[in-house]
């Protein structure tokens, strides 16, 4: 499947020496980070962009696996791993093209990855065959009433309504699995020039049944 917005856009929006969506991890893994560290050992983050997620689950101790198809995003996340002294594993690949292990992690990261309608639940079935037993699934991006967040403050996010995350479709997508936690509302955004302003949200963290 070819990636809706092609990676040219994506290697633009990474050239910069400023990171995009900053460099400070989402809010949503600093929330869980005790149970993070407790229970996990290894971590997935797919469309990690720049590193902010992945350089942040390893500097918890985590073995961190970070995939994108934008060689300029995994540059900045090797980059800010080297800075911040600890080791990402990094992956060029197209997250539909990709050989995803089989129950290979403990914890999938999966934070503003938006997909259209057609490959979002191809992708969230992919991080549950990854996921291991009793592993979590944080998933973090905007909700639809973001559309009028941001014609008014512009921060950020796809301008499709489709490509957000409205609850019972997220819901819908990890049904077979335990939610631990499930948001929605308003928060003002200070993640880098593409994330700033008041914005509509959605957080949710998923469990995987255990063995
Ligand atoms: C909005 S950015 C989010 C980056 C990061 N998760 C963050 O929150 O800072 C979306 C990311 O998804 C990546 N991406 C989109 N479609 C992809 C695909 N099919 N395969 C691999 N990466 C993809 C882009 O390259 C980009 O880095």
């Amino acid at each position: 499947m070819k990636p809706p917005i092609p990676k040219e856009f994506w290697d633009d929006r990474f050239s910069g020496d400023e990171f995009a969506y900053g460099d400070r991890a989402s809010r949503l893994l600093m929330g869980w980070c005790d149970v993070v560290s407790s229970e996990a050992k290894t971590a997935l983050v797919p469309a990690c962009g720049e590193g902010r997620d992945a350089v942040y689950l390893a500097s918890l101790g985590l073995d961190v696996t970070a995939v994108d198809m934008s060689e300029l995003g995994l540059a900045k996340t090797e980059a800010l791993a080297k800075a911040r002294g600890v080791m990402v594993k990094t992956v060029q690949a197209n997250l539909f093209e990709w050989d995803w292990p089989d129950a290979g992690f403990d914890v999938v990261a999966s934070m503003f990855a938006h997909m259209p309608p057609d490959a979002r639940p191809k992708l969230h079935a992919l991080y549950k065959k990854t996921l291991k037993p009793g592993g979590l699934i944080f998933i973090e991006g905007f909700s639809p009433e973001q559309i009028a967040y941001q014609k008014r403050y512009n921060s950020g996010g796809p301008q499709e309504v489709d490509m957000l995350y409205a609850a019972g479709m997220i819901q819908g997508d990890f049904d077979d699995l335990e939610t631990l936690a499930f948001w929605t509302g308003v928060e003002t955004l200070n993640e880098g020039k593409y994330h700033t302003g008041p914005a509509a949200l959605l957080r949710a963290v998923f469990r995987k049944d255990g063995d």
